[in-house]
């Protein structure tokens, strides 16, 4: 297992490119199983989980070739192996997203139940109710969750939460079901206005994506297409961090900030000076940063995949931060870490104390999940001395090079295989 080691000390000056986003390219990666022919997707970030849905994908029966710009050759119905796998599902619980499709392509899926993850348990009661309401017989046995329904209906679903990639599965699945699906409650992230954008190019029929009420009338065929991935908001989200931290002047390449208008709105309560440019976003770090509150939120409030990286600006602001994380209910496992560098931080259910205006110190920490282990990099950054973070594997899930790429804005840091 690969190590980084972070040097303290340096300021961030130049400009970082951001890759396309994991959590708008994994949902794509599946819509690819919809239409009749390949799509070619450009922008791709190079990640672990991006691999691993190649991998199950070509389980299914896909070709999938490329790695930046790939090609996705759905099966035809007498090839396609309907079944995920526990052993590829357990390493990444997005596969569940190839469930919709599947069955709406197929008729039939077979996919291992995620399980929960180091952040919590992570059920998928609203993906199953809504396929149920859909017409699909729901079998749960033996971990795995089976889904049969030859042809799909329109219906009207209330979502219990503004689910993510439960909106996704259902999007997909009713691109291609008889009649008009309507999801109610949904989820208003950027990556699935960008799935709804995707689906409408491949001819399907949705509207209000970006809202809470998303229609979709069903159509009975989709056509490949051609698309690039968005940037990534929440590594776009993590160098700016880096930049205020470092009181740096970072240009980040590509980032899109109208993505991340909660985001910026708190990194300018700290007094960070974020301007949008030609090609992206300007992060610059000013003096001393205000210590800012911060509660968790479905978009467009304040994403839960950047309050680690928050966190760690609290520790070094000036004065006291309350953290609230209302969407997971494990989500500081960063935080003993982060008391090991010397972090004042004392937590209380879902809400976390921070008293700001540490001097942190390098240390050798853990990494356990993939936004802790980047705030233990971003810790690393400011911190005294050296810091060795360990299991990077988890940061590689969704971190394309990130070492090199804070290196190139002057970071002194590298990674060590082991
Ligand atoms: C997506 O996860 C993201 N992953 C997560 O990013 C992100 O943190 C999360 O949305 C919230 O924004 C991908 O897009 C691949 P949810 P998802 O369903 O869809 C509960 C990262 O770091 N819930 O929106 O799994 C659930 O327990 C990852 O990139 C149910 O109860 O999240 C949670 O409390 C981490 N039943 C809340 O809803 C369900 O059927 C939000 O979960 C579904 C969800």
């Amino acid at each position: 297992m690969d190590k980084i080691v972070v040097e303290g000390g340096s300021r961030l000056v130049g400009s970082i490119p951001v890759s396309g986003a994991k959590n708008a390219a994994l949902p794509i990666m599946c819509a690819a199983l919809l239409p009749t022919g390949a799509s070619t997707f450009k922008n791709v970030p190079l990640l672990q989980d991006v691999a691993t849905m190649g991998k199950l994908l070509r389980r299914l029966g896909c070709e999938v070739d490329g790695k930046r710009t790939l090609t996705i050759a759905p099966p035809t119905a007498k090839k396609a192996k309907l079944e995920a796998p526990y052993d590829l599902v357990k390493t990444m619980r997005a596969s569940i997203l190839v469930l919709g499709p599947l069955v709406a392509r197929f008729g039939r899926a077979r996919v291992s139940l995620p399980g929960g993850c180091a952040i919590g348990a992570r059920p998928i009661d609203q993906h199953l109710k809504g396929l149920a309401a859909m017409g699909a017989k729901v079998t749960l046995d033996h971990g795995y969750v089976d889904v049969e329904c030859k042809r799909l209906k329109g219906a009207t679903i209330v979502l219990d939460m503004p689910t993510v990639t439960g909106c996704e599965n259902l999007m997909m699945a009713a691109a291609l079901a008889k009649g008009r699906t309507v999801l109610e409650n949904a989820a208003r992230e950027p990556e699935v206005e960008e799935l709804a954008l995707v689906l409408n190019k491949m001819g399907a029929r949705i509207s209000g994506a970006g809202t809470s009420v998303i229609t979709i009338e069903g159509v009975d065929e989709l056509g490949p297409i051609e698309h690039a991935i968005i940037p990534d908001r929440i590594e776009a989200g993590t160098f700016a961090v880096a930049a205020a931290i470092t009181r740096g002047d970072v240009l980040l390449e590509g980032a899109r900030p109208e993505h991340l208008d909660a985001v910026v709105a708190k990194l300018r309560g700290a007094g960070v000076h974020v301007s949008a440019e030609a090609d992206g976003m300007r992060v610059r770090g000013g003096g001393e940063l205000e210590a800012v509150d911060i509660t968790t939120q479905p978009h467009p409030g304040f994403p839960t995949d950047m309050q680690a990286q928050f966190m760690v600006m609290a520790c070094v602001a000036k004065g006291q931060s309350i953290i609230r994380e209302m969407i997971f209910e494990n989500r500081y496992m960063h935080v003993p870490e982060l008391g090991r560098m010397g972090a004042d931080i004392h937590i209380d259910g879902r809400t976390a104390v921070v008293r700001g205006g540490k001097k942190l110190s390098g240390a050798s920490v853990m990494a356990t999940d993939l936004r802790a282990s980047a705030s233990l990099v971003l810790a690393g950054l400011v911190a005294g001395g050296k810091t060795e973070v360990l299991r990077v594997y988890h940061l590689d899930r969704g971190y394309e090079s990130i070492e090199k790429k804070l290196r190139g804005a002057g970071a002194k840091i590298k990674r060590v295989k082991t």
